[in-house]
């Protein structure tokens, strides 16, 4: 388990600006004892909290009857169950209907001067498009759609109209490679695929449509690619198979009635990567989710009419699903979609966008906190951010320096710092400060949303250990709204993974301290997976994709600590009989893993060995090498139950050199 933050004592009250600043709004929860209050009732009585919150934040074409059933012990968990609603009505119709000029997204280019404003109405309208097309290549509801964009307002209007006809979207982020497409495209068995000709970042031009294609290859379920022209670059064409989508759009009438679904109908599948084997299919149904969506970002970003929602992340991950498309559009929010990246055109991007469209909650990856913060000061002092009230953080653990820095820097010691605790199989977020309620600590997730119950286990003995001052493995207790219901096509997996491990919990695979004033740390993955940069990835996939390469034998992959990522990839890889190591193997090794996961897998060094430390039965033991890379090659523990402990030495020369 690699310790990131370790408990601090200091100790931020909230600031008096949130609570009575002239002309904000008072927030939702003003006060810990609120909080106290409201955290009880959602866990001890959640069908009065719940169904509550559920007629409130969200419109039921039929309303519920039963708020929920099923358990954690028997993996048939069901919210809101008679309940049947459109998530794009929820997300656009009743925002159309009540303030129709209001604008739903912002979209700020790659370019800073390429800003697109979309209104409420406007949105109704492409998404009705969209839909009739969607329907038009027959798509149904319950049929899988994949969507693999950049970031522009076309992607929401994709996730949404696939809403729309209660068809199921699977987003695949667009800085996967083309095997990684197929393989998500296939497990879905998706018929049609969403995306563009080319995609722009940092001012260069990414081969979107060129990585679809060579995905197609090998995907025998795709009819159709629907694709938009973003670049105008030239690329190729399948006829029959693809459609441009200005063209289809031109015939489809901006109205289509949406189709109401039931509560637990399925409304996506996300992919992400597990301890073992392929990545899962996580699968997010309709009412309780976007419940946690809606829920989460009236909360926790303390969300007032006339916000300007700001999250930087990609709509193919979790938190852009959440926290871009569909919590901030429930509400009836403005959204901004960011195309580019934190330090294109230069370091002050994320602030000029903050001042430009005078975000009220701005929403980030410690990786991008730290990134900013070595490039100094200067980028963030020269710009005007006082229209700030809540500043997020998600993705790994925050060290309590980048946290101090975003606080003083960007939040100016005068708003929220929530450093929001959750995964893709969560929905949305569960442990979190509340913006007026809670004292914070850097470094700390502090207490839990609404409806979750964390407890932290011995994790050996799966023995609960109560009261404060504790470390251990966490699990949630109870069932809450936005929960993933199962893996796509193996529910199986779904119980081994998140349900098995400790009976009649949900096991996050994460490591967590409470502290002696119940402040909850979280501290990283007791798993095989790795975050780097906030992103998830899983040392069994790593060493597949190297294996698959034709000199490598055998690989190890283990996470460093990283300054700047937070984690990083370090492989070990052993040749082929009869093959030497040879100039730029490395380098082909690194292509390999590029070419198989996406370049956000690059391993950050790679070491060609003789042998990989093994027990007598030939098992990897991968804390050695752990241990190795993270300077701590001088308490390695016990390596005598090693096959052959001499290679030790080897390795730390491998990864340190000769001493
Ligand atoms: C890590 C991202 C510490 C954690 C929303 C989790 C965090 C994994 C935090 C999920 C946080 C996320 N503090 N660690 N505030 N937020 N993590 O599925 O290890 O991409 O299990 O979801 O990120 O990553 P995922």
């Amino acid at each position: 388990m690699t310790v990131v933050v370790a408990p601090t004592e200091k100790l931020y009250q909230v600031p008096p600006r949130l609570l009575n600043g002239k002309g904000l709004p008072k927030p939702h929860v003003s006060s810990f004892e609120q909080y106290k209050e409201m955290w009880e009732e959602s866990v001890n009585q959640p069908d009065k909290f719940f169904g509550n919150l559920a007629r409130e934040l969200l419109t039921w074409s039929k309303p519920f009857e039963t708020v929920q059933s099923g358990s954690l012990t028997e993996g048939d968990v069901a919210w809101f169950l008679e309940g049947e609603l459109n998530v794009s009505v929820n997300c656009i119709d009743r925002h159309a209907i009540a303030t129709p000029d209001k604008i739903a997204i912002i979209h700020e280019g790659d370019e800073p001067e390429n800003v697109r404003n979309i209104t409420y109405r406007e949105l109704l309208q492409e998404v009705s498009r969209l839909s009739n097309v969607l329907k038009s290549l027959d798509v149904r509801k319950g049929d899988n759609v994949a969507i693999y964009m950049p970031m522009v307002p076309e992607a929401v209007y994709a996730m949404l109209a696939c809403a729309r006809l209660g068809a199921v979207h699977s987003v695949v982020f667009a800085g996967f490679s083309s095997d990684s497409l197929r393989d998500r495209i296939n497990d879905a068995g998706a018929r049609v695929v969403l995306t563009a000709d080319e995609g722009r970042r940092g001012g260069k031009n990414i081969a979107t449509k060129r990585i679809v294609d060579e995905a197609l290859k090998d995907t025998p379920t795709v009819e159709h690619v629907l694709m938009l022209r973003r670049t105008g670059s030239d690329v190729p064409f399948t006829a029959g198979r693809d459609l441009w989508w200005h063209e289809e759009m031109a015939k489809a009438r901006p109205y289509c009635a949406p189709t109401n679904v039931n509560s637990e109908d399925p409304l996506f599948l996300l992919y992400t990567s597990g301890s073992t084997g392929t990545p899962k299919g996580v699968l997010h149904t309709t009412g309780g989710y976007l419940l946690g969506a809606a829920a989460s970002v009236k909360y926790i970003f303390d969300y007032h009419p006339g916000d300007i929602h700001a999250c930087m992340a990609d709509v193919g991950w979790i938190t852009g699903h959440t926290y871009i498309v569909y919590g901030p559009l429930a509400l009836g929010a403005t959204t901004v979609l960011f195309e580019s990246t934190p330090t294109y055109p230069d370091p002050s991007r994320f602030w000029d966008l903050v001042a430009k469209h005078k975000v009220t909650q701005f929403y980030t990856a410690p990786t991008a906190i730290r990134a900013l913060r070595r490039l100094g000061d200067k980028w963030v002092d020269k710009c005007d951010l006082s229209s700030l009230r809540v500043i997020g953080s998600v993705g790994e653990p925050i060290n309590p320096e980048a946290w101090e820095w975003y606080n003083e820097k960007v939040g100016k010691g005068q708003c929220a710092v929530v450093d929001t605790y959750w995964q893709t199989e969560t929905g949305s977020i569960i442990v979190t400060p509340l913006p007026g309620a809670m004292a914070t600590k850097p470094g700390s997730a502090t207490f839990p949303f609404f409806g979750i119950k964390p407890i932290i286990l011995d994790p050996t003995t799966g023995v609960e250990l109560l009261g404060n001052d504790v470390t251990g493995v966490l699990a949630i207790s109870q069932a809450w709204p936005s929960m993933a219901r199962t893996v796509y096509n193996n529910h199986h997996r779904y119980l081994d993974t998140y349900l098995h491990p400790y009976k009649g919990t949900y096991f996050t695979g994460d490591g967590a301290t409470r502290d002696k004033d119940g402040y909850i740390f979280i501290r990283g993955r007791v798993d095989d997976v790795i975050n780097v940069s906030g992103h998830r990835l899983s040392t069994a996939e790593i060493e597949s994709a190297l294996i698959l390469h034709h000199s490598v034998a055998e690989a190890a992959v283990v996470g460093g600590q990283d300054d700047l990522t937070g984690q990083c990839i370090h492989a070990f890889a052993c040749l082929k009989p009869n093959i030497e190591d040879s100039d730029g193997l490395d380098k082909e090794l690194s292509l390999q893993v590029r070419k198989v996961i996406g370049p956000f897998a690059t391993p950050k060094r790679i070491y060609v060995v003789n042998d990989l430390p093994k027990t007598r039965s030939g098992k990897i033991m991968r804390r050695i090498l752990r241990k190795i890379v993270n300077g701590e090659q001088d308490s390695l523990g016990d390596i005598s139950t090693l096959a052959d402990p001499s290679i030790v030495a080897h390795l730390i020369e491998a990864v340190h050199g000769k001493k």
